[in-house]
């Protein structure tokens, strides 16, 4: 009986999913349907009596179906969203049919391993040092919240405090400097971490959001004491990324020992994984520690993003468990996940991470990463050449752009509705934002499957709409 049930309801979920898949190329990359639509679709009462499982598969994906994004497209382009590889997808769904509770070696040896070893590609990928601890958490929020978290453990340690022990009440102000161009999961995760907004200095970044020389010499001179300085791999919208060998020679220059530096690296992390871009990123190995995603350009199934810190122990000072009814954890070579992540039971969220590293290989990541950027500088390209579009910043796998009224003037309004003509129409999906107080287009290419073609019918498709369909 209950084989049957498996069966039929795996059958219907490969029946859909390949559905799904096979139609990306061709149905529009935007929703068909609004969330009120799918809150029609969705909104009933539970049913009083159960129903056959392939049933439930199937009447989810088909009224689902209309309010999905096609953020699988490689013409998607919003916020900062990868696709999935096939082995990683594949790879998920035997995670889900294992069911394992990946939060404890004991639990699942397997899961335990996979991420160990998982752990290992990744920090010798980005060039990393290689007694990192890595945490696999659900995104780069958490990323970042478990590197601060564990910045905050050791600058509050290296003045005396024991936070883990002692808390914060008491204990000496801790400052958290960062760019004005930082993600707002900083500011989210300090939050959480009990060190509010007043704790938050911010320096001056340039035009493309880096962190301005000269600016954190300036401020740090006027902080003292435990200090996190936060710099960034990738902004949001422009790409920048911050010049770490600068920062680190500053924090080292003030010889202080209570200050941690912290990368924000959500997707630009990852090109350190390819050789002809590696040096945009050099130094960046010098900070303390680094939150990146594997769901972005990694392109594996949400969710998944990766806390890694140069300093285990701190680490796993802010996070580890030990209690009696769980395992010692001291054996040197098995590595339990729950030290260093905020989670007890949890999905083995880095099995995806090594199929999809398995299919791409070294070689094959650096692929992507460089397809990807060569994408984007093909968009920046066509649209910088079209008369009325200005591409206001490109870099890495970001593109800025915004388009200008008839006389070449600023056209906020104009910018607003190309985006959103360009949405309804569906060939692709940039998203809107705001840049130097500007309305401006994003486009942000993170999908394995972005080629040529796709950048080009996309172009069209965007300047149609600059022109007036
Ligand atoms: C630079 C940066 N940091 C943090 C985040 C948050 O990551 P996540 O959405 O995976 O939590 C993002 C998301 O786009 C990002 O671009």
């Amino acid at each position: 009986m209950l084989k049957v049930e498996f069966e039929s309801s795996l059958n219907a979920a490969m029946a859909e999913a390949k559905r799904w898949l096979a139609a990306l190329d061709q149905r529009p990359v935007r929703p068909q349907a609004s969330t009120k639509e799918m809150l029609k679709a969705f909104d009933e009462e539970l049913p009083a009596k159960g129903e056959p499982p392939d049933l439930v598969v199937s009447m989810l994906a088909e009224r689902a179906g209309p309010g999905l994004m096609a953020t699988g497209s490689g013409r998607f382009h919003g916020w900062v969203i990868g696709g999935a590889l096939p082995a990683s997808v594949g790879a998920d769904w035997v995670v889900s049919a294992w069911d394992q509770n990946a939060g404890m070696a004991d639990i699942s040896p397997a899961a335990a391993a996979i991420e160990q070893v998982t752990a290992r590609w990744v920090v010798e990928l980005l060039g990393l040092p290689a007694t990192c601890s890595v945490g696999f958490v659900t995104g780069g929020q958490m990323a970042n919240t478990v590197c601060l978290a564990a910045a905050r453990n050791y600058v509050l340690e290296a003045n005396g405090w024991d936070v883990e022990l002692d808390g914060l009440v008491g204990a000496p102000p801790v400052t958290v400097v960062v760019g004005e161009e930082r993600h707002s999961a900083i500011d989210r995760g300090l939050r959480l971490l009990g060190l509010g907004s007043r704790s938050v200095r911010v320096v001056e970044v340039d035009n493309a959001g880096r962190i301005l020389p000269g600016a954190l010499e300036a401020v740090l001179a006027t902080i003292s004491g435990p200090t996190i300085v936060c710099a960034q791999a990738g902004n949001v919208n422009g790409g920048a990324v911050d010049r770490f060998g600068y920062i680190r020679d500053v924090i080292d220059g003030r010889n202080a020992g209570d200050i941690w530096m912290h990368v924000d690296g959500a997707f630009g992390l990852w090109v350190r994984a390819e050789p002809s871009r590696r040096h945009l990123l050099d130094d960046v190995e010098r900070a303390d520690s680094w939150a990146t995603d594997a769901h972005k350009w990694l392109n594996t199934p949400y969710d998944c993003g990766m806390a890694i810190c140069a300093r285990p122990e701190s680490q796993r000072r802010a996070m580890g468990v030990r209690v009696a009814y769980l395992p010692s954890g001291d054996d040197e070579e098995v590595r339990d996940p729950v030290d260093f992540n905020p989670e007890f039971s949890r999905r083995a969220r880095a099995v995806p991470v090594w199929a999809g590293l398995r299919q791409l290989g070294v070689d094959g990541l650096a692929r992507v990463v460089d397809r990807c950027c060569a994408m984007a500088e093909r968009y920046a390209d066509a649209l910088g050449s079209a008369s009325g579009v200005e591409v206001m910043h490109q870099e890495l796998n970001q593109v800025v752009v915004r388009f200008l009224g008839a006389s070449g003037e600023t056209d906020e309004e104009h910018t607003r509705q190309v985006v959103s003509k360009v949405q309804d129409h569906g060939t692709c999906y940039p998203s809107s934002t705001v840049w130097h107080n500007t309305a401006a287009m994003r486009i942000s290419v993170c999908n394995w499957r972005t080629d040529e073609e796709d950048v080009d019918r996309s172009v069209a498709s965007i300047l149609a709409a600059h022109s007036g369909y």
